[in-house]
């Protein structure tokens, strides 16, 4: 059995719900505290195993290539200042090899991981999303490998989201159950409001066999007009098995507004230089908003 080593990150998207922010700049280097989301993901990849990511860039997105390239002058700068913690924190890890391939027209996530299929070759691969940043004791991707290596099969992560939010994902409609995996009858992408099939919802940490690109190869637009990754995993279950994983570990949207700000307070609040005075400071602005308790 092949081993997965490749992981493919698209963040060739608009980021429109971040306008405008993200006129000019990567959605993805959009900071939680101090590290950008894209960041947290590669990191992700980096404690699974992943030994090479290739990130589907488009246009605008070049602070994402420099972001993960050595800056000599800046660290240099650090080693002569004595700001040791911060050259820490600026350089990479060496452990895994970044690439990138970009996506010419932002037409789906589907497509933008169809453009990486030379990439990985005949091989099993990874996907990591930036929309979602897991924190758990396991990484959320090295959980969803582990399946794998278990199954042979594909395997999407799953979590429960609530009813009125089901529109907004992927859908697994579930067969059987086996402890926290999935066999699964039916994917579907963004289900209209009240039609979803279940609960389940994918959040951005897939591991997919290399047939995949045999549906991905017809370019077949589903929801929103987009090439969608969910439409070709549905195609790929009627050929081979795809599990749902159920993976363990606090999930943080931050592909949306309020969700990139709750995280980064919660980020905020483990950082023990700052956690005293926010909690000081969101404690007076609760007080001058809804009153003494
Ligand atoms: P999203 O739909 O969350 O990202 O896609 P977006 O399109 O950038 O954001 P909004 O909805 O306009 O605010 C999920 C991931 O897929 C990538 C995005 O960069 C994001 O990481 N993506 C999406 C691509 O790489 N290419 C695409 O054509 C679409």
């Amino acid at each position: 059995m092949q081993k997965v080593k490749k992981a493919i990150i698209p963040a060739a998207g608009l980021g429109t719900r971040f306008l405008p922010a993200t006129k000019a700049m990567p959605k993805e280097m959009l900071p939680i505290v101090d590290k950008p989301t894209i960041q947290y993901i590669v990191d992700e990849a980096i404690a699974s195993g992943i030994e090479d990511i290739i990130i589907v860039t488009g246009k605008g997105k070049r602070s994402i290539e420099d972001h993960f390239d050595n800056n000599l002058e800046l660290e240099t700068n650090l080693e002569e200042k004595g700001k040791l913690d911060l050259l820490e924190k600026v350089r990479h890890s060496s452990n895994v090899d970044i690439h990138y391939i970009r996506q010419k027209e932002p037409k789906g996530l589907g497509h933008a991981v169809w453009c990486a299929r030379k990439f990985v070759g005949n091989e099993p691969f990874a996907v990591l999303l930036g929309d979602d940043i897991v924190q758990s004791d396991t990484p959320g991707l090295k959980q969803l490998m582990d399946q794998y290596e278990e199954t042979h099969a594909s395997v999407i992560g799953v979590q429960t989201v609530p009813d009125d939010e089901t529109h907004r994902y992927g859908i697994i409609k579930p067969a059987t159950k086996t402890g926290r995996r999935y066999a699964v009858d039916t994917f579907v992408e963004k289900p209209a409001k009240g039609t979803a099939p279940s609960n389940l919802a994918i959040m951005g940490r897939y591991v997919l066999t290399p047939e995949i690109f045999r549906f991905l190869d017809k370019q077949e637009t589903g929801a929103g007009g987009e090439i969608q990754l969910t439409d070709a995993i549905q195609q790929l279950n009627q050929i081979q098995r795809v599990f749902a994983y159920d993976f363990e570990g606090k999930r943080y949207d931050v592909g949306e507004k309020l969700g990139f700000i709750t995280t980064t307070i919660e980020f905020a609040l483990q950082n023990e230089e700052i956690r005293k005075q926010l909690l000081d400071f969101m404690a007076d602005k609760v007080t001058e908003q809804l009153g003494p308790k």
